[in-house]
């Protein structure tokens, strides 16, 4: 008649917590997919979790999400979120500036967010679907919904060429081919603010901050004397 419980350390129990000392090894796997901007080639293992995360998540109604969420953010989704003083740094390189601004990267859409109430129509794109639904969730809860919009979609594949205003905070790898693309696509006066990293050859109009919350501001220059010759 009593159904046996399912113990606290079977997957199938969904009060199963990971231990994420132990099993994170599946999070090593996606942050590195997300690095090179490719489906994960996950492990049995890494793939049955994503599994049980999708299926605890589609059995729970709308109202629970925000109360799970962050337990699954701290299991699946490695990511490094801006500090406050980045933000702070961010939004004073940018200071007069206004129009569309684009998080490439957005995170759990702290900047974009930022950037709504400070005025601009700020949209994010980002790989993982969690932390785009994560924005959104955060984005209505605040009532920024309509100046804080989040796409699913890879920085790679995204049109920079309509946005006045760029912020980046990637991995340091991703710098490099980023000046390329931006040097192809955005038009003269759009302003883009480096977090942590700059980018490898252009000169910066502006540094603020100093360590790991350090950013740069660099100007799209007129583009009638060569284009794209942003170079330093
Ligand atoms: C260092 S975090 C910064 C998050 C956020 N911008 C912030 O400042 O809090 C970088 C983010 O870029 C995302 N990302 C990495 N590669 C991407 C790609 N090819 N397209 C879109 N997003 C990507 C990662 O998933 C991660 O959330
Ligand atoms: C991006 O969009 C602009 C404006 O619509 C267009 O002129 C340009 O060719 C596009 N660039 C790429 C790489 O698709």
């Amino acid at each position: 008649m009593s159904k046996t419980p399912l113990a606290s350390d079977d997957p199938a129990n969904v009060n199963y917590r990971p231990n994420i000392q132990e099993d994170c090894d599946f999070c090593q796997q996606i942050s590195e997919a997300g690095k090179s901007s490719k489906p994960p080639q996950l492990s049995q293992r890494g793939a049955v979790m994503l599994g049980i995360v999708g299926a605890v998540f589609t059995g729970i109604s709308a109202a629970l999400v925000p109360f799970v969420m962050p337990g699954l953010r701290r299991v699946a989704l490695p990511y490094i979120p801006a500090s406050a003083a980045q933000i702070s740094y961010v939004f004073r390189a940018l200071e007069g500036r206004s129009g569309s601004l684009l998080d490439i990267g957005s995170g759990d859409g702290r900047i974009t967010m930022a950037a709504a109430r400070q005025g601009f129509q700020g949209h994010g794109v980002e790989l993982n679907i969690w932390l785009v639904l994560y924005s959104r969730w955060r984005a209505w809860a605040q009532g920024l919904s309509r100046h804080a919009k989040f796409y699913k979609r890879d920085l790679w594949k995204t049109n920079l060429s309509s946005y006045q205003n760029i912020v980046i905070f990637g991995v340091e790898s991703m710098m490099a081919p980023l000046e390329v693309k931006m040097g192809q696509e955005l038009n003269p006066g759009t302003n883009i603010v480096a977090c942590r990293f700059p980018l490898p050859s252009w000169s910066p109009v502006t540094k603020l901050g100093d360590g790991v919350d350090t950013v740069w501001l660099y100007i799209i220059p007129d583009s009638v004397i060569g284009h794209s010759q942003v170079t330093s």
